[in-house]
């Protein structure tokens, strides 16, 4: 029999903030969550500007967390159902299919992006947004995740990414890896910048 305490738990969580769901995400995995608050709206928006919902196909989003930037993508003209996305957390994945209904929410890890997302797209993507923490894995890490998203995308498709640092959190490479960066984004906080990477 339950007491009390347990019947109300899962209704309080519902209720929780965002801002104290990414805590404790934080608190629980701070290298994997990456940030101890979600992005604000003006960052999600900028992220959202570099996908084209003009163009035919899937979207990959890699690390949704509480789904700012899917509700960017959504707002932006993207159908629910043109949305994958790719989050660790199963609580935050929970949140996300109750939230976003029609998204696919995969809970797996967005370094083996192939692997997680075999048999599961539809069609070439048309970019992938990514809110992952990249400089907590080592380098080539990074360049063979964003290779395997443009392997699973249209050509000159982009891989968008958030970063609050001051240098590229992708390394470009002449001839594999060029990138455009957007301005500062001093509304949120912290203020950070969108890199789009582009296989030429
Ligand atoms: C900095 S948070 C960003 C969350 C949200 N997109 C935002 O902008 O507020 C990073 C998210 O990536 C997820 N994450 C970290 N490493 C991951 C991995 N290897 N695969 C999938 N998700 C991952 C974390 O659980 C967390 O939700």
């Amino acid at each position: 029999m339950l007491h009390s305490q347990e019947h109300r738990s899962p209704r309080r969580k519902a209720k929780l903030p965002d801002e104290v769901r990414f805590l404790q995400s934080w608190f629980q995995n701070p290298l994997k969550t990456g940030a101890v608050s979600p992005s604000g709206p003006a960052l999600a928006k900028m992220m959202a500007s570099y996908l084209d919902p003009r163009l035919q196909g899937p979207v990959i989003e890699l690390g949704p967390g509480t789904g700012p930037v899917t509700k960017a993508l959504l707002n932006r003209g993207f159908a629910p159902e043109r949305l994958f996305l790719i989050e660790y957390n199963p609580e935050f994945c929970a949140l996300l299919r109750l939230r976003y209904p029609g998204v696919t929410v995969i809970q797996g890890d967005a370094y083996a992006l192939g692997k997680t997302l075999a048999g599961k797209l539809p069609a070439k993507a048309v970019g992938t947004i990514s809110s992952l923490p990249l400089f907590t894995m080592p380098q080539p890490e990074r360049h063979r995740m964003v290779d395997e998203a443009f392997d699973l995308s249209i050509p000159g498709a982009p891989f968008v990414q958030f970063t609050y640092a001051v240098v590229s959190p992708v390394p470009l490479v002449p001839g594999r890896i060029h990138g455009e960066r957007s301005p500062r984004v001093w509304r949120n906080l912290p203020p950070a910048r969108v890199w789009a990477y582009r296989r030429p």
